[in-house]
């Protein structure tokens, strides 16, 4: 099979050298070779001539080649990916991507498309890099109903959690670290403020439950606001930050939400640090089962990258015109549940209330917090210190028992109107897993 490869960045040029490297194994595995003849680069490397590869400026002359079977589309972003993943399967072209935000947001286009034209759309690397999570729950978990799944999806925020409480590094020194290893995203911010776990989330719900990609019905926040002290206080109750991305069937609807989470230390997920990803899976027959490797990374992605090139090869060799797995893991999807919003989920929360140092002043925070049902499950009252201190505020830190999202909203609201209380709460949900040891 004749392979063109659109892009020769981390990812691509990962691609690019596995593929050589692992030739003859590869071949061993597929029953017959598989070629690079065509990749398009901005910066055409002159080696590149010397292995008889055809090199382009221009990504569509790979889409255009009447010899390439398959196109893997490793330039990222949506323009032109969106319109060079069309026109290669407008040509009859499988195709190979890691482009998560093209999945998470086109990818119910791209899937009618190809599926009108008998190609495959393949994309194990949009997803936690090196797992074959896509894998997992497309094929091995099949016969299983998923009730939730829970995971660490993006290696940048992981990476810079881990360095802030393990090493109190500053956030800044860390994210230029991940962009110099090649983790973050081209715009970081994709990585900080959860955009880009938002689009793996969507990829994994769909794969989950068999409904159409929702990328825009993700609940998105991310890491800015978490403060190494929110990382202390969160160890001194039992727990670490992790960020997550959650999807949840419940009797209302789906759960789909990205954002900061207090995980309890003993489970398997509060101890995934740096760059690796994780992902637990609840099905009803399989029960939880976890999946952990490198989510970022050049080789690790492109390890996802050549495995779906060759799953489209083993297929063509059997002349199955196209794979017969679903690309969202179902032939028939769900059109009859409701994505939820974020004010209809039911959590545990933590508070760091920036309290005035005061008499009486957690009898009044108490008071409002049973007034609207809520437990407080744990407190943590410190001295107060540096900058706090010369205002004369202390941090509250409390942990309260389960309730619906809109009622913690408005409890929020009463305490923060507190003559007591004096700036904003810092709030951050805490999942319990089903009291499974994930
Ligand atoms: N920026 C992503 C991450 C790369 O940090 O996880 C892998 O998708």
């Amino acid at each position: 099979m004749r392979i063109g490869i659109c892009g020769l960045g981390t990812v691509g040029g990962g691609t690019y050298h596995l593929l050589q490297a692992k030739r003859k194994e590869i071949t061993r595995r597929v029953g017959m070779d598989l070629d690079i003849i065509h990749v398009a680069t901005r910066n055409p490397d002159p080696a590149l001539k010397k292995d008889n590869i055809k090199v382009s400026k221009d990504v569509f002359d790979v889409a255009k080649n009447p010899d390439v079977d398959i196109v893997v589309e490793l330039i990222g972003g949506f323009d032109p990916a969106l319109e060079l993943v069309l026109y290669a399967i407008e040509n009859g072209k499988h195709v190979v991507t890691a482009n998560k935000a093209l999945i998470a947001v086109h990818g119910n286009t791209i899937f009618e498309a190809a599926r009108k034209k008998g190609v495959v759309v393949a994309y194990e690397s949009a997803v936690a890099g090196g797992i074959p999570i896509i894998k997992a729950l497309r094929e091995g978990l099949a016969a299983n109903s998923i009730q939730w799944l829970a995971g660490i999806i993006n290696g940048t925020s992981n990476f810079i959690l881990t360095e802030m409480g393990e090493r109190k590094r500053d956030f800044p020194e860390v994210l230029k670290e991940a962009q110099q290893l090649g983790y973050a995203e081209a715009d970081p911010t994709f990585d900080i403020e959860g955009i880009d776990a938002a689009h793996k989330l969507a990829i994994l719900a769909s794969n989950a439950f068999g409904i159409a990609l929702e990328f825009d019905r993700v609940f998105t926040e991310g890491i800015s606001h978490i403060t190494t002290a929110d990382i202390e206080y969160a160890d001194e109750l039992g727990y670490r930050i992790k960020h997550l991305g959650i999807t949840r069937i419940t009797e209302s609807g789906v759960e789909l939400r990205v954002h900061p989470t207090l995980i309890s230390q003993d489970t398997l997920i509060a101890n995934v640090n740096g760059v690796m990803n994780a992902v637990v899976v609840k099905g009803d027959s399989s029960g939880s089962t976890l999946y952990y490797g490198a989510g970022a990374g050049a080789e690790a992605t492109a390890s996802s990258v050549v495995a779906d090139i060759i799953d489209i090869a083993r297929a063509w060799r059997e002349e199955r015109s196209s794979s017969v797995v679903p690309p969202l893991a179902f032939n028939n999807l769900r059109n009859d549940l409701r994505i939820l919003d974020i004010s209809e989920i039911e959590s545990e929360y933590y508070l760091r209330i920036p309290a005035r140092d005061k008499v009486g002043v957690m009898a009044k925070i108490s008071q409002v917090l049973t007034n609207y049902g809520i437990n407080i499950e744990a407190v943590i009252q410190k001295e107060p210190h540096g900058e706090d201190a010369d205002k004369g505020i202390v941090p509250v830190v409390i942990l309260t028992s389960r309730i619906k999202e809109e009622v913690m909203d408005v409890a929020q609201g009463v305490i923060e109107g507190l003559d007591e209380v004096g700036a904003k709460i810092i709030r951050i949900r805490v999942e319990q897993f089903d009291g499974e040891n994930n």
